[in-house]
């Protein structure tokens, strides 16, 4: 190896060794912490799979977004599900699954077709569970603060102070 080589290497060696030695500098002061997936339920384990199993039968992800994932060949552009018991409880549900039309409580941007079915058809007992699978899906860090707080009210029982550290979140 030539004398010019050489001195070309090190430039090279001193050029990957600063990269690494930066990079990792940088990651360290990275203190953000992992959010990974925000969703979560309250619900109990069996209720869990009841109500998973009930929304698998009646294909509510043809249209719905649950648990991130969606029927890939749909593309109806309703409402997510993850988290939607942030936004109303089991009573509300039940009455929404119930109505033999939907669109009265929640007004439509679609054509018909596209539309919530009306569920007032299906087993009161199948009404029920689903209104309570859906009230225990729950989601960090979505929705607004005011939203949130509800939320943690509704859940707990308890006054949600700002102290709390999910109230700094945005
Ligand atoms: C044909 C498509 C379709 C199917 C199937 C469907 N939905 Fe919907 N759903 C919608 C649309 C679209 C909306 C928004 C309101 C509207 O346009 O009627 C909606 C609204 C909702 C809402 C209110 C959401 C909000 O943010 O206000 C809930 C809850 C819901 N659906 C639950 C379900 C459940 C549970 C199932 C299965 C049992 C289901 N949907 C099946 C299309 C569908």
């Amino acid at each position: 190896m030539r004398k010019g080589e050489k001195g070309i290497l090190a430039v090279i060696a001193v050029f990957i060794v600063s990269f690494t030695v930066i990079n990792m500098y940088r990651q360290s002061q990275d203190k953000s912490p992992d959010k990974g997936i925000p969703f979560y339920t309250t619900a109990s384990r069996e209720l869990q799979d009841s109500g998973a199993q009930l929304i698998r039968d009646l294909e509510c992800r043809k249209c719905h977004t649950l648990w991130g994932i969606r029927d890939p060949m749909q593309s109806v552009p309703s409402p997510s599900l993850d988290g939607i018991g942030a936004l109303y409880d089991e009573e509300w549900f039940y009455n929404y699954l119930s109505a033999a039309d939907p669109q009265t409580i929640v007004p439509s941007r679609l054509k018909a077709e596209y539309q919530m079915p009306s569920y007032s058809t299906l087993p009161e007992i199948e009404r029920r569970m689903l209104a309570e699978y859906l009230s225990h899906l729950k989601v960090e860090e979505w929705y607004l603060p005011e939203v949130r707080k509800t939320e943690y009210e509704k859940l707990t029982g308890k006054e949600y102070t700002d102290g709390d550290e999910r109230a700094d979140q945005q």
